[in-house]
C-alpha cells in the first residue's frame, strides 16, 4: 500500500476522535519509529510503497489510538529533558511541567560538579532523578517508589541513559529516615483529587496508573505533609525542598512549608500560568 494511502486511513479513522494536527503528528511519530522514515518523506517520495509486513505495526497502532491509548505507551518511549525514557502503563508519562521543575533545580545549583546528595520521592519513569544525575555528574541520587513495576522501568531508563541511581522500594508514608541527610529533596507525588477526575481526558483516566495520580478529596495533601515533615528532618542545613504541586492548592501547600519552618518559600507558575512548583529552604 502507498504510505499516503495509510496516512489517509489514519485521518479517516481518527479525525473524529483527535485534532487533524494531532493525527498528523501520531502518523509521523509512528513512521519514524517503525519504518525509520522522516516526516518530509511524503513530499520527497509521494508514491512510496510500504511492504505488507511493515504495514501491520502501523495498523496495530491505529487500533490502539482508537482506544485512546496514549501514543507514548504505544511507541513505548518518550522524551524528557532531551533524554529518551521507556514508558509503559506502570509509569506516568513525564510532563513538560516536570521539566520546568528539573530546570529550576538545575538553575539553582551554581556548580554542577558539586557532590550533592539528592532524594527524589515518587520515581515513576525515573525522569526526575535520571535527568538530574545526567546534569550533575558528581551527585549521589536516590529515588523511592512504592511501585516495584515503576522501579523496574526506571532501572531500565537509568541503564539506557548511563547514570547510576540508588533505587529504594518503599512507601514514603511509612518511613522516617533513610539513614542519611540530603542537600535536595524533590517530589512530584500523586496530587489529583477524585473531584478533579471530571476535567481529565479519557486517555489519562483509563491508561495512566491510578497510584501515580490520585489522592482522596478529604486528604489531598497527604504526600506533601509527609514529605515536608520528612524533609525538615532529613535535609542538611540550607537544604532545599522542591515540589510539583496541584495548581488549585498552591496556598495550602506552601502553608505546610511555612508551618515546618522552611524559609524563602517560593511558588512558581508553569508555562500555562498555573501555580505548579514550590520551593523552600530548611533553616
Ligand atoms: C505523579 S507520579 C510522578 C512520577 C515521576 N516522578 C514523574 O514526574 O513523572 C507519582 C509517583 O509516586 C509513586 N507513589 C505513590 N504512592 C507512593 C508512596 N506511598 N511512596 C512512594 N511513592 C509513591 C507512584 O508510584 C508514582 O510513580
Amino acid at each position: 500500500m502507498l504510505l499516503q494511502e495509510i496516512k489517509n486511513i489514519f485521518h479517516k479513522e481518527l479525525d473524529v476522535i483527535y485534532q487533524k494536527e494531532e493525527v498528523n503528528s501520531f502518523f509521523y511519530l509512528l513512521i519514524e519509529h517503525h519504518l525509520g522514515l522522516q516526516r518530509f518523506v511524503l513530499v520527497m517520495e509521494p508514491n512510496l510503497v510500504v511492504k505488507k509486513t511493515e504495514e501491520s505495526p502501523l495498523f496495530e497502532a491505529l487500533s490502539k489510538l482508537k482506544l485512546d491509548i496514549p501514543i507514548q505507551y504505544i511507541i513505548g518511549t518518550t522524551e524528557f529533558m532531551d533524554l529518551e525514557f521507556i514508558v509503559n502503563e506502570n509509569v506516568l508519562i513525564p510532563r513538560p511541567e516536570t521539566e520546568e521543575l528539573v530546570r529550576w533545580i538545575l538553575d539553582d545549583i551554581k556548580n554542577h560538579n558539586s557532590k550533592l546528595k539528592i532524594l527524589d520521592v515518587g520515581t515513576g519513569s525515573g525522569c526526575i532523578p535520571i535527568s538530574l544525575a545526567k546534569h550533575l555528574p558528581n551527585a549521589e541520587v536516590f529515588t523511592i517508589d512504592v511501585s516495584s513495576a515503576a522501579i523496574a522501568v526506571a532501572k531500565q531508563n537509568a541503564k539506557s541513559n548511563k547514570v547510576s541511581i540508588a533505587f529504594i522500594h518503599d512507601s514514603i508514608l511509612e518511613i522516617e529516615s533513610l539513614g542519611q541527610k540530603f542537600d535536595i529533596i524533590v517530589s512530584n507525588p500523586p496530587y489529583v483529587r477524585e473531584l478533579e477526575k471530571l476535567a481529565m481526558s479519557e486517555n489519562v483516566l483509563e491508561h495512566e496508573p491510578e497510584l501515580a495520580l490520585f489522592v482522596s478529596d478529604d486528604n489531598p495533601l497527604v504526600f506533601y505533609k509527609k514529605i515536608t515533615e520528612f524533609a525538615s528532618q532529613n535535609l542538611t542545613k540550607n537544604g532545599k525542598l522542591y515540589f510539583e504541586i496541584n495548581q488549585y492548592l498552591g496556598k495550602e501547600t506552601s502553608n505546610l512549608l511555612e508551618k515546618d519552618n522552611f524559609s524563602a518559600i517560593e511558588l512558581r507558575q508553569d508555562m500555562f500560568g498555573n501555580d505548579r512548583m514550590l520551593k523552600g529552604i530548611k533553616n
